[in-house]
């Protein structure tokens, strides 16, 4: 499984250390959202949307299972650093879902900003880390990190498309 050795005073240089902590913390993301995806798939009001949760679930252990290959790969325990940042986004979205009606579109249409904001950090974490898996020539770390980052891009369509298909536009004549 590891087929690149990582030497010791690579590990040690910050720019390494850098890299193997932000991964430390998109794994943490990663695993808290595995949390947070069945009871925002449970608030949904649209079938659509419910679907799009419980599709991005599956997906999400994935990416915890793809994330467990990078540290492998380089030759690093599968360790998690509480992401302050999901952590509040995540809060962001128990707040909607408190503040808005059930079974109202506008509910959905706040659950699909919470989420696009969650891919969105996601998006961001992802494009550096595979960029900094280039520049140190980790490529299996490389293609596991862009594998991902391929997904959270069509995630974040898929809830573009349920926003724009008819969520948005019902609950604009919600009152
Ligand atoms: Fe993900």
């Amino acid at each position: 499984m590891n087929t690149q050795k990582i030497s010791d005073r690579m590990k040690q240089s910050p720019l390494h250390q850098l890299f193997v902590e932000e991964i430390q913390d998109i794994y943490w993301a990663e695993k808290h959202l595995l949390k947070a995806l069945p009871k925002m798939a449970e608030a949904a009001t649209s079938t659509e949307l419910r679907k799009a949760f419980e599709d991005h679930l599956d997906i999400t252990q994935i990416h915890v299972e793809r994330l467990e290959r990078v540290f492998a790969s380089l030759d690093e325990k599968a360790e998690t650093k509480t992401c302050e940042a999901l952590k509040g986004l995540i809060r962001e979205a128990d707040e909607i879902i408190d503040d808005t009606e059930e079974g109202t579109m506008v509910r959905d249409c706040g659950l699909i900003l919470a989420a696009q904001k969650v891919e969105h950090y996601e998006i961001a974490t992802y494009g550096t880390l595979r960029t900094l898996a280039a520049i140190m020539g980790h490529k299996e770390a490389q293609e596991l990190l862009q594998a991902t980052l391929d997904e959270e891009h069509s995630a974040d369509v898929e809830l573009t498309q349920v926003a724009m298909s008819f969520v948005n536009e019902e609950a604009m004549s919600e009152r």
